[in-house]
This record gives C-alpha cells, structure tokens and sequence, in this order.
C-alpha cells in the first residue's frame, strides 16, 4: 500500500491544469465518491493494526497535498483567465508589430537601372530563359568554333539542335529586333546561366540588364553620353567613365566601360585595387552582321548596345565583397536594404 500512495503522491505533485474543467476533473478523479484516493481510504481499513499508524499518517499527508495542489490549481488558472480578460479590455495597448519584407537588394539595383533609362526612353523587353541556339550565339555572330558553345561554359538541355539555358539577355535583343522595326530601344532585364564554379565572384546564376538602341545615324558618341548619363545617376553626378577596347561576337567597335571609384574619388583604394577605376560593363556598336541577321537593312540603320551584372553593381553600390550573399537569403543580411522602393 505505501507504493500506491507514493505514486500517487507524486502525480499529484505533477499535475498542472490549464482551464478550471481539468481542475475539476482531477479532484474528482482523486478524492471524489469513487476516486483514487477514497478507494486507498477504503483499502485502509483493513489494513494490520500495526502498519494502521504510520499507513494513517501517509494517507493524512497525501490527502493535505491532494487538496492543497487543487487549491492552487484553481487560483491559477483563475488569474490566468482575468489576466487574459484584462489584455483584451485594455484598448490603449499597443500592437503587436507586423514584420514588413523588404525588396531583395538585385531587385532594387535592377529597377534603379530600368528607371534610369527609362528616363532615355528605353522600354522593358523580356524574353524565355531556355533558348536556341540561333537567339543567344548564331544571330549574334557568334563563330561555330566559339567557346562558349562549349558545354564548359554553358549548361545544355538538348544538343543538335541545341537547346540551352541563356548565356546572356542579348537574346532578347535579337527577338526585338526580329519583331520589331527600328527605331528600337529596349532593355532587357532578366537571369542568366554560365557553367561557372561558385565563388566570392563569380556564380552559375546571375542577373543582366543589357539594352539595345538602333535607329537611323546613331553613333558611337550617343553610346558614350547615354552611359555617361546612367553612370552619373547610378553612382552620383561627380562619376565619370572611360572606355577601354575590347571584344565581343556581336558589336564592332567594343568597349569595356570604366566608372571613376566612388568610393575613394579616384584617388585609388583597396575596392578598386588602387586604380581608381571600377569596371561595370561591356558596349559596342552593333555589328552590321547582327543586323543583317535579324533582317535589319545595317546601311540605312545603326545602333549601340551594351550590357551588365546587377550584382556586380549593385556590389559596387552597397560595398557587398561576397557575391554568394545575394543568394543565400540571410535575413540579417536582406534587412539591410530595407526600402520603400
Ligand atoms: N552580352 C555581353 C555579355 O554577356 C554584354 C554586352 C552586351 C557587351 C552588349 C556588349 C554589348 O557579357
């Protein structure tokens, strides 16, 4: 018997009640007409009278503790249900905060870039991530021999004929101006897939924003100012740019284009390695190739196009060192760019 009042003992000690019913139901269970304990009660009785004085005094002691655990049950969950009462009534409390997302930080750099040149009168155009052959390298001059028809730099879905993820938006350009007759002035926004191994600086996914301008007589020196004009909105009126030669497929002359520091002015500082400069991204004339290809008369029409990275610049813009960042989707690292745009 002093097993049974000792376990007993111990679920009383252990009970907890939320509402007033299971307070109740447990004082019933325990010590009502038909309850646990008034059955130990009854067992008692015929117990030897020389285990009946110390029998009795456990007994005694678990019956105080039965009721006084009941009692307190009872208080609490009573000043639980007036404090609760209490919340509700009081109208003047404040409320509890609704947590606001925030525009990820290549979405906001990738809506500044279409804002500026919208301003120039660029509209958006959008086109498929998975594409042919023909729309990212063959219309746009791409030699049969180029690497990047390799499966090295470019991830394949199907070959012969090749079906493969973008490379690079210029795509869209080569839809728009399939569509379209000129004067055309697109930009096209949107992801792109090299096969590249993930680092700090490099990433297999990416974002571009490239546009396209052709109409009658336009030059080299319109290509200069309108990136002049996007360089000074984007990273402030003091920047000022310089284009470097280069190469691509599709425009002839090219250029890589520079912006002076904005973080050092110029002067030369760790994040342009000392140089002064920052390079952002790549432009050229149209080639008459690509225009030819596209079914573009390239004696009576010329155009400039150029292209790049949203995260490169928007690395530039906020300082971000880690490219990676961007698509890890770190709240601590996304608050930071808590915005209204
Ligand atoms: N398509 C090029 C790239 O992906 C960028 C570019 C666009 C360069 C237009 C020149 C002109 O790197």
């Amino acid at each position: 018997m002093t097993g049974k009042i000792e376990e007993l003992l111990a679920r009383v000690e252990q009970f907890n009640a939320k509402t007033a019913a299971e307070v109740e139901e447990f004082r019933i269970r325990i010590l009502g007409k038909k309850g646990e304990l008034t059955a130990l009660m009854e067992e008692f009785k015929s117990v030897a009278p020389e285990l009946k004085r110390e029998l009795g005094q456990r007994l005694n002691a678990l019956k105080n503790a039965a009721q006084q655990r009941i009692a307190d049950l009872r208080e609490q969950v009573q000043n639980a249900a007036s404090a609760a009462a209490a919340h509700i009534e009081d109208k003047s409390r404040p409320g509890t905060a609704e947590e606001l997302g925030s525009r990820h930080p290549i979405s906001l750099v990738k809506n500044e870039i279409i804002e500026i040149f919208s301003r120039l009168g660029y509209t958006v155009a959008e086109g498929p991530e998975i594409e042919d052959d023909h729309h990212v390298f063959s219309a746009l001059n791409f030699a049969p021999e180029h690497p990047a028809r390799d499966m090295q730099d470019t991830f394949f879905i199907e070959r012969n004929p090749d079906i493969l993820l973008r490379t690079h938006t210029s795509s869209i350009q080569v839809r728009t101006m399939e569509r379209q007759k000129p004067p055309l002035r697109v930009i096209c926004p949107g992801r792109v897939f090299r096969n590249e191994a993930i680092s700090y600086r490099a990433h297999c996914i990416f974002h571009q924003v490239e546009g396209l301008y052709i109409d009658e007589g336009v030059s080299f020196a319109d290509m200069k100012q309108s990136l002049l004009y996007f360089a000074k909105e984007m990273f402030g009126e003091n920047t000022v740019i310089r284009l470097r030669p280069s190469y691509f497929p599709f425009t002839e002359p090219s250029a890589e284009v520079d912006v002076s520091c904005s973080l050092c002015g110029g002067k030369g500082c760790n994040v342009c390695k000392g140089t002064g400069w920052l390079e952002i991204m790549g432009c050229g004339m149209v080639d008459p190739n690509v225009l030819e290809a596209s079914g573009i008369d390239p004696k009576r029409y010329s155009g400039f196009a150029f292209g790049m990275g949203v995260e490169r610049i928007a690395m530039l813009k906020y300082g971000v060192r880690d490219l990676r960042l961007y698509f890890e989707n770190d709240v601590r690292f996304l608050h930071q760019f808590d915005s209204a745009l």
